[in-house]
């Protein structure tokens, strides 16, 4: 099913409040965790590729990434740093056309490849992320405990 009343648009520095709202109500057992720290440019105004997603200009999902340059692949590239949607809107495939899009934009920018850090026993957000083009990289987490 798809909600062909949501607008996605680019996001700005006045939809932060949104965002965190969005952030604050899809914590708990309702959020899979991203491992790539949120930048502090997202939050301070350089939002980058990032976008969000609005209903009659409420503000129900976004998507925060960054450019980065990447030393293994010598160019640029882009990094989903956070995605959400709120309860009620999640499950209309309104995040799969919040990926899709981004996706175009990056690619507009000239942006070859784009990247997300899942945890591996997400099968369900790797489930979701599968079917929109992404499949396990070459960077892989070493880790030793202190
Ligand atoms: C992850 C998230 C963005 C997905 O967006 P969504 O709008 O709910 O997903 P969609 O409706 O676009 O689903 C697209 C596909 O993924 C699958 N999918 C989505 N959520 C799923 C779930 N919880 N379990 C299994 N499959 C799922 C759907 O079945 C759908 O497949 P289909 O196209 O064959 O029907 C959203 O659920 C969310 O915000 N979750 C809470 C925050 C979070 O965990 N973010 C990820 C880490 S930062």
């Amino acid at each position: 099913m798809s909600d062909a009343t949501i607008n996605i648009r680019e996001m700005s520095e006045e939809d932060v409040e949104a965002i965190l709202d969005i952030e604050r109500e899809t914590k708990g057992s309702h959020r899979s965790v991203t491992y790539a720290p949120v930048p502090d440019s997202c939050i301070g105004g350089e939002v980058g590729t990032s976008i969000v997603a609005e209903d009659d200009g409420r503000i129900i999902g976004f998507i925060l990434a960054r450019i980065v340059r990447s030393p293994i692949e010598l160019s640029d590239v882009a990094w989903i740093e956070l995605i959400g949607i709120l309860p009620d809107y999640q499950g209309r495939g309104i995040g799969k056309r919040m990926v899709e899009t981004w996706k175009d934009r990056c690619s507009q920018n000239g942006i070859k490849k784009v990247h997300i850090m899942i945890n591996w026993r997400d099968w369900w957000l790797q489930s979701f992320f599968e079917p929109l083009g992404f499949s396990r990289g070459d960077l892989v987490d070493f880790q030793a405990d202190l």
